[in-house]
């Protein structure tokens, strides 16, 4: 019978930009998810999406004068290009501000409610900015802390002492939004009712089931319920970025409630896109498999309130939740300062996606320990792994499959000796072993075993001696032999190592002429078939460029200037109460996580003026073709007007004309370097086949291109004397 998988990652917020901690876990799901869909007999499909509400990020959008509508939206672009820089490949990545969410949002909600009876209503009193006029939640409120009197602490816990308590305690608080005093306010909220007793019942049952949570993660359930669990707090008041609550004016659902529902949210738009049946995967009782990968910060959600909604709104529960530890680089927290907050942007213009993707896998072991990238192990191991060992074998072997016999590996009946056999049966006999190690996520002891077979293939050619052969006519059979059965084992080990490697083992499947014929079902077919020029497969990695991207990711003074297409979101600086539970494990109302606040907001970031994207002058990025940069329509034109933007204090409108017998209008965020009168009448570059993007003060149909760097100022660009609007520059 075919296995039918669904897999989620955990949906990253729509605030800030992919680091390196977050693609532990984009990888490690990437990397399960591709071993699957190599095996026959099944049938797996990987979603994720944006998590796109919540204050922060209704305030983020508020600060950089756009509407959240345009925050998501340009996240999501910068999100999907990262993911897709590492390759990892969702069958949809998705936003939770969509249709199908807020639907299953609310019939949810309505279930819960009506049929199980677990919603209720209670007052809280909570602090509210009077000037404002919002409730804040815990992270957005500042003030001396009760225990050891620092003093520009958070509402929920001090990083001074360590202390966690509630705003109330903080003594003297402020608004982090406005600055002012918050006063408490009473205000009625919607609570989930998970202390219902037949709420514990099921999850004390579920959390401690055989298969559900790994077993560090069963302990720290077991303790949570038998401290009591809270009712939880679903609601929030308006203004709030998110999805109203039904028959409840004024009220939205908090982002926590409808973030995992847009797991199923993600999967609903793929299979009315691909004629699934969403049923199938997530109607009670299911035999489909359903698996969420998480950090072991968000834990709580995942295993305690999310099977609780599912269950309770009739749908079937999780197969298993998959927590991963955090990331430290170089054996400590991921930092602005030391330039270890590496951004997925910045890794991709300094290095392959591929090198990260292996170090991650031989460092996973599907546990829920912290992984440490230390960048001199990082280094030394892909070059002696990856370049030393794996891809030695294929530029060795081929020069002489090459050179002598026309690229034409030996036939079948030629093939077979002693010692080859032995080799084939060695690679052949670790695949269980292998493909278990990868189903159980411990991707490390995969590559343990890979790498202890790649270096038995080595010893092979070594002992062989094929450069002697070569010089002894009499052994040329023998010499087609010994490479031919080099190139068969580097072809297996390349399919044990495409879940990690899927862009080289693309390039070997073209190098060995097997486009399509790699599946793990092919790994014991021997192909006779003549091999394509050998073109390197991987390069070493100089230490200097990892030096360059700790440079570029140092936090630099000043915010680059974000040029007309607007910029990248704003890093996120970790923060110590993500790491562990505590603040999960409050008294309700459960405060929010505490993640997702925008710098500039109150993060140790803002305070100390640092801004976490310091890539300006960074190196150069990665070579592109000819073809590559082709596709980029640049024109001459020409500045027919200029003005302000109403609301915006980045944004100039520009109307240009670039020959078309019409005029484009674009927003150039470059107000803070040229006043209209400047530009009306000049000449200048623009890109002239960017997708147009709607922005809250109309559409912007094109980019003009502008320099900028570690010294201040922004500079358009003009062409010489005699350029004329509409001509391409190339
Ligand atoms: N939006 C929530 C998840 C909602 S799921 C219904 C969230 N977003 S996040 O952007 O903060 O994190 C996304 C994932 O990345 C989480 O699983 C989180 O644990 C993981 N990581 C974020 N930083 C990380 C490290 N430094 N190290 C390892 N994983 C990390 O949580
Ligand atoms: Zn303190």
């Amino acid at each position: 019978m075919t296995r039918k998988i669904l897999v989620t990652s955990a949906l990253p917020y729509a605030n800030g930009s992919i680091h390196l901690g977050h693609l532990v876990e984009y990888i490690q799901t990437d990397i399960w998810v591709r071993f699957h869909k190599m095996q026959a007999d099944t049938e797996c499909y990987y979603v994720c999406a944006d998590d796109t509400h919540g204050t922060p990020i209704m305030l983020r959008a508020e600060k950089e004068g756009i509407t959240p509508e345009q925050l998501i939206d340009r996240v999501w672009n910068e999100h999907t290009r990262d993911f897709g820089g590492f390759h990892i490949e969702f069958d949809n990545y998705y936003s939770t501000n969509s249709g199908e969410n807020k639907e299953l949002a609310q019939s949810i909600y309505r279930k819960l409610r009506d049929e199980a009876k677990l919603i209720d209503t209670r007052i809280i009193e909570q602090f509210y900015d009077p000037e404002k006029e919002m409730f804040l939640p815990d992270r957005f409120i500042k003030g001396e802390c009760p225990k050891c009197h620092a003093q520009d602490q958070y509402g929920d816990s001090c990083e001074a002492c360590g202390a966690t308590y509630s705003p109330t305690d903080l003594i003297n608080p402020v608004s982090a939004v406005s600055g002012a005093r918050p006063v408490r306010r009473e205000s009625e909220h919607y609570f989930f009712r998970l202390g219902d007793d037949k709420c514990r019942a099921f999850l004390a049952d579920w959390t401690q089931a055989q298969g559900h949570l790994q077993a560090e993660a069963c302990n720290k359930m077991q303790e949570w319920l038998e401290s009591g669990l809270n009712n939880w707090d679903i609601s929030r008041d308006a203004p709030y970025f998110g999805f109203e609550i039904p028959d409840a004016p004024g009220k939205y659902f908090y982002v926590w409630l409808d973030a995992p529902i847009g797991y199923m949210a993600s999967f609903m738009n793929l299979a009315r896109r691909k004629g699934l049946d969403f049923d199938e995967f997530w109607k009670e009782g299911s035999d489909t498999e359903l698996y969420h990968f998480i950090g072991k910060d968000i834990l709580y959600f995942h295993a305690l309130f999310w099977p609780a909604t599912l269950k309770f709104s009739g749908h079937r529960t999780p197969t298993s939740v998959f927590a991963h530890g955090f990331l430290t680089v170089n054996g400590q927290k991921m930092s602005k300062s030391r330039g270890t907050f590496i951004t997925a942007g910045s890794y991709l213009q300094h290095l392959n996606p591929e090198y990260l993707r292996y170090y991650y896998a031989a460092k996973l072991n599907g546990s829920m320990e912290d992984i440490d990238l230390s960048l001199e192990d990082f280094t030394a191991r892909v070059n002696s792994d990856l370049v030393g060992k794996y891809v030695n074998i294929a530029s060795r072997a081929s020069s002489f499959i090459l050179k002598r016999f026309g690229g034409r590996l030996i036939n079948a009946e030629e093939r077979r000796q002693p010692e080859e056999e032995e080799l084939e049966i060695l690679l052949l006999g670790s695949e269980e072993m292998i493909a278990r190690a990868y189903a159980e996520r411990d991707f490390s002891k995969a590559i343990r075993e890979i790498m202890r077979l790649t270096d038995a293939v080595n010893q092979f050619f070594d002992l062989n001696k094929p450069w002697e052969l070569a010089k002894k006519p009499e052994q040329e059979k023998r010499l087609h032999q010994v490479c031919s059965e080099s190139l068969n084992a580097f072809r297996i080990l390349t399919i044990y190592l495409k879940p990690v490697l899927p862009q080289l083992a693309a390039r070997v499947e073209q190098f060995l002429n097997l486009a399509g014929k790699m599946g793990w079902q092919d790994l014991k077919t021997y192909p006779a078939n003549t091999i394509n020029a050998y073109e390197h497969l991987m390069t070493r990695i100089d230490p200097k460029q990892v030096e360059a991207m700790i440079e570029a990711n140092k936090a630099t003074l000043t915010p680059p200037p974000s040029p007309a297409s607007g910029g990248g979101a704003g890093g996120e600086e970790t923060h110590p109460a993500r790491h562990g539970e505590k603040q999960q494990h409050a008294a309700a109302p459960l405060p929010a996580p505490a993640r997702g606040v925008p710098a500039e907001s109150g993060s140790k970031a803002a305070r100390s003026g640092e801004t976490g994207e310091g890539t300006n002058g960074a190196a150069i990025a990665p070579t592109i073709s000819i073809d590559d940069f082709s596709k980029i329509d640049l024109r001459i034109a020409r500045i027919v007007n200029a003005g302000h933007v109403e609301g915006a204090d980045k944004l100039l409108q520009l109307t240009l004309d670039i020959g078309e017998g019409k005029t484009r209008n674009v927003f150039a965020g470059i107000k803070s370097a040229y006043a209209p009168e400047q530009l009306i009448g000049r000449m200048t570059v623009m890109v002239a086949n960017l997708a147009p993007r709607k922005m809250k003060f109309g559409l912007s149909e094109g980019m003009v291109l502008a320099a900028s760097g570690e010294a201040p100022g922004l500079f358009i660009l003009s062409p010489d004397d005699g350029a004329q609007p509409g001509m391409r520059v190339k």
